[in-house]
């Protein structure tokens, strides 16, 4: 079984993705630490992208400073280019064909890299929502900023992640549309599970 979550940034995706994952026992990659990883390590590398791309390694995804808004900024930068999106394309196909099945979450998962994934769950919220979660998420870091600066930051990248010609982030017709504007991690999640077992899935586990 393969579950392919798509959204914008701080929609809850990653956390949707990570309890899913964990209910179902499969392996979970979240892509989008793909592209930052590129983004940052070509950044302060001044290596070319596409060469950085070429030579990802696991370890790579490791770094804690990927969870940042520069890295999530030059992700999304380089996530516009489609040398950038063909090299990281079989990496993820590769992790989506594993027999044990995968959870995968990113822009163009339902769209690009599983179009034919049973299972396809597009995660949004209004940009106010997420920009509240980004904040206290920020916050709860201890990272100094300020609202607008964050909603400022989250329009800017999704206008790119959106308006991009190469794989730009919309849902899959056969989506199931989740709007997580007034949920829970707990209701996002009770609502995706109810969507995936009227499909017939069901965790085999206790
Ligand atoms: O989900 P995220 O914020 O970690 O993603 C970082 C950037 O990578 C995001 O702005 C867009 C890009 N991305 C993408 O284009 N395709 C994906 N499948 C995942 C992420």
């Amino acid at each position: 079984m393969v579950i392919a979550i798509d959204g914008p940034s701080a929609a809850g995706k990653g956390t949707l993705a990570r309890r899913l994952a964990a209910h179902f026992r499969l392996p979970h990659l979240d892509t989008g630490l793909l592209y930052r990883a590129v983004g940052l390590l070509a950044e302060k590398s001044g290596r070319p992208a596409g060469e950085v791309a070429a030579g990802l390694q696991s370890s790579d995804l490791a770094d804690p400073e990927l969870r940042t808004d520069r890295a999530g900024q030059a992700g999304s930068k380089v996530a516009a280019l489609p040398e950038i999106r063909d090299k990281l394309l079989n990496l993820q196909r590769k992790f989506a064909s594993q027999a044990s099945g995968a959870v995968l979450d990113g822009r163009d998962i339902g769209t690009i890299i599983c179009p034919d994934a049973p299972v396809k769950l597009f995660v949004t919220a209004s940009t106010d929502a997420r920009a509240e979660r980004r904040y206290q998420e920020l916050r709860e870091r201890g990272v100094d900023t300020i609202k607008p600066r964050v909603l400022a930051e989250m329009a800017e990248r999704d206008r790119r992640d959106s308006e991009r010609a190469a794989a730009p982030l919309k849902a899959a017709p056969d989506a199931f549309l989740l709007d997580t504007s007034d949920m829970d991690a707990d209701a996002a999640f009770a609502a995706a599970l109810a969507f995936i077992e009227r499909k017939g899935f069901r965790s085999s586990g206790p």
